[in-house]
């Protein structure tokens, strides 16, 4: 990454306390004209005031009674400077602007967005802020530190309906068929939560425990769709306000389905916004997984009520507390609500896994970062702040323990309140609960990028164990030369007991005499590799057999196997030897590994000869659970066994398993629905192993499609056609 080294940040002299905003948008011409009144203290006398402002044309700008007669605007740094003839001295004034601006189609700041109900094209403005596009809205002090509240006005056509972060507190007459409807005043809060919604929209309600009134909102003709969401998040709601022992800090949560959405999910405070396909169920179309992936997303952002809204990051360096936290934590009330889902099994592939591979790379960089510029700061909403950060969150989590991890975060979160913090202060906060040395800990974790592969090995009757970084390409290694040092929890589990200690140079142990097998990393909650000897490794033969260990920690032997083969460290034959000690594997996670295992080497041989004894090993690998599973659902079905049925019919069905493949077809060309659960996968065999008649077909499904998540499923396989 090439660094831009211009310093971004506004001077501290002046400090926001307070907005009063009225936005007036035109959803027919799509602009906007807008005033605001910001209640600032001046620390010091001055003539000059620097704010964020993008893509807005500023009209008037007073300070007090005192007009500006130059406004400036530097394009790089997004601001606008306000010069004043007088100086104006230090304490509290109002610095009065009105303004225009543009409804975009970007996506970010205030922008619109449309969608066809009743044959007719229908228009919404709504915003998206974070990181830095409350600037694109009204010229404001967008950096997250720069916390005040925030009273909003919009003046609607009437008969639309208006959302902001609070309920309405008035709503008066306007000019030609308008009325301005004005919100309650905001908590203190940063700019970048702040969101306002205008259109048509249909919701239905439901009171938390906690008596806070929740709303989904939708566009006309989909609220139907939004009952799961709903009742999840009522359910998350009480949760978390359990879980962090502090009540959610509003009255009113709304939760909008945006048509047009750049990410999936977006927390502002009290008015979270999201694509259709993070908060809609359509109880025939809709899959299991993207139930679950919903609830997942509910749950990550109403995390972020308290951990972000409540308590901010000082600065976007720190952004992964936000957002890793939030990644981490989604699980934890998702596993509440369903235990019966096997979540945190699942958090290994999708968190845990995604992580490592990332940062297993020589372009990784660490989890705190310097970011300067936005386009820097939009750089680091990536798998490193998501996924790293929430792995390494759950190592810690490991490491305090259940309750001191909870009561380190309920202090954090009560001791910031309405206020900014860094990483730091997490970890003080878990230091004064569980009295263990947190910061030390995680130094490397967070300040380092990359993490350590464990070499393990018996010399005598001593255990060795070693620790190096872990980089997915040799050559990198090389180059990279890197010999940081992490502290790492080590947890060695026998058949008789657990044992867990730190690891930081080298340790040499005496293991007691009788073990039969040693896993390393118990419950992979360490954020690291582990490389074992032969004699090891031909020790966890057996009890990945015989199911004696656990599916994480299968899935770790595994997928640790497969990346050692990928990197160079063992011959790939060690990898796909080991696989037969999986014959009897019924974890979907774990099944999940293997499959992307073997798709890896697949992806290295391409269309070599050698594929199609690969594709052989995957028909063998994927029939026996295949055969247990059947195309249909079953009463006796766990949660799991929907995903992995669909994995298994779409593996072997890429590998050319013949009856797999005239079966998808026959489902895709019959009358009959297919099962949203298995249609991903019947889709992409029909595509890898189709023409021009079927991929006309589902050009013609994909255009006519409305439900999003159709729509994407039908979009995915386009590509698998192999026909030139
Ligand atoms: N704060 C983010 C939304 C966001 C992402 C804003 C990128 C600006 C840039 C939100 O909390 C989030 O993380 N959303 C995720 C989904 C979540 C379940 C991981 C997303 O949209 O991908
Ligand atoms: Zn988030």
């Amino acid at each position: 990454m090439q660094k831009k080294k211009t310093n971004v940040r506004l001077s501290k002299y002046v400090v926001p306390i307070k907005y009063d905003i009225k936005l007036h948008p035109d959803l027919e011409n799509f602009t906007f004209g807008g005033t605001e009144v910001i209640t600032v203290i001046l620390l010091k006398d001055t003539k000059e005031i620097t704010l964020h402002s993008k893509e807005i044309d500023i009209e008037t700008v007073r300070i007090d009674k005192e007009f500006s007669q130059k406004i400036t605007y530097n394009q790089k740094a997004e601001t606008a400077t306000f010069v004043f003839d007088k100086k104006i001295p230090k304490g509290r004034h109002a610095l009065t602007i009105s303004f225009q601006g543009i409804l975009n189609d970007k996506m970010r700041g205030f922008y619109r967005s449309s969608y066809v109900y009743e044959g007719k094209v229908h228009n919404i403005a709504t915003t998206q802020f974070e990181a830095t596009d409350a600037r694109r809205a009204f010229p404001c002090f967008d950096e997250p530190a720069q916390k005040a509240i925030f009273n909003v006005s919009l003046v609607i056509p009437k008969g639309k309906t208006a959302i902001s972060n609070t309920l309405p507190i008035s709503k008066v007459e306007h000019e030609a068929g308008f009325e301005v409807v004005k919100f309650a005043p905001s908590p203190k809060m940063s700019t970048y939560l702040l969101a306002f919604i205008v259109g048509d929209f249909e919701y239905i309600e439901k009171k938390s425990k906690g008596g806070v009134l929740v709303r989904v909102y939708t566009t006309p003709g989909k609220v139907h769709q939004a009952g799961f969401s709903l009742d999840c998040a009522v359910k998350v709601l009480d949760f978390y306000e359990k879980y962090f022992d502090i009540k959610y800090p509003l009255n009113t949560l709304d939760m909008i389905a945006i048509p047009d959405f750049a990410s999936l999910a977006m927390e502002n405070w009290g008015a979270v916004t999201y694509r259709e396909v993070g908060l809609l169920v359509d109880e025939n179309n809709t899959s299991l997984g993207s139930k679950q992936m919903i609830a997942l997303v509910i749950a990550h952002e109403l995390a972020h009520q308290w951990f972000g809204n409540l308590v901010t990051m000082e600065w976007w360096t720190h952004l992964w507390l936000n957002e890793g936290f939030a990644s981490y934590i989604e699980f934890l009330a998702v596993d509440d609500l369903y235990p019966e889902w096997d979540i945190w099994t699942q958090f290994l592939t999708y968190e845990h896994g995604v992580a490592l591979r990332l940062d297993g790379l020589l372009n990784t960089h660490p989890i705190e970062i310097p970011v300067h510029h936005p386009d820097e700061i939009g750089e680091i909403f990536d798998e490193v702040s998501y996924s790293k950060g929430s792995s390494v969150i759950r190592m810690l989590a490991d490491y305090l323990g259940e309750e001191d991890f909870r009561l380190g975060l309920s202090h954090y979160l009560k001791k910031h309140s309405y206020k900014n913090t860094e990483t730091i202060h997490l970890w003080e906060a878990f230091e004064k609960i569980s009295k263990k040395p947190v910061a030390k800990m995680m130094q490397n974790w967070t300040g380092r990028g990359g993490y350590p592969v464990i070499n393990a090995s018996l010399e005598r009757d001593n255990l060795i164990l070693k620790q190096n970084r872990f980089f997915l390409s040799s050559i990198s290694k090389k180059k990279a030369n890197d010999k940081t040092i992490w502290q790492v929890p080590i947890s060695l589990s026998n058949s008789n007991k657990t044992q867990k200690l730190f690891l930081s140079v080298e340790k040499k142990l005496v293991p007691s005499k009788d073990f039969e097998w040693l896993k390393l990393n118990q419950g992979e909650s360490g954020f690291y590799r582990t490389a074992y000897s032969k004699e090891l490794l031909a020790s966890l033969y057996s009890p990945v057999l015989n199911k004696v260990l656990p599916p994480i920690d299968r899935l770790g032997i595994v997928r640790d196997l497969f990346t050692l083969a990928e990197a160079g460290v063992i011959p790939t034959i060690d990898a796909l030897e080991f696989l037969s000690a999986y014959k009897n594997e019924d974890n979907y996670t774990v099944w999940t590994e293997i499959a992307s295992g073997l798709s890896r080497i697949e992806q290295t041989f391409g269309k070599t000869s050698a594929k199609s004894n690969l594709d052989k090993l995957t028909i063998n690998t994927f029939t026996p659970i295949f055969q247990k599973l059947g195309w249909e659902k079953k009463e006796s079905d766990s949660h799991t066994d929907a995903f992995l049925r669909s994995l298994a019919i779409a593996r072997l069905g890429r590998a050319g398993d013949k009856k797999i493949i005239d079966e998808a077809k026959r489902k895709f060309a019959s009358s009959k629905s297919i099962h949203p659960d298995i249609r991903s996968a019947v889709y992409t065999i029909v595509a890898t192993h189709g023409g021009i008649k079927e991929y006309n077909i589902l050009v013609k499904m994909y255009k006519e499609e409305t439900l999003h998540e159709e729509k994407n499923r039908i979009g995915s396989v386009l590509g698998d056609f192999q026909d030139d």
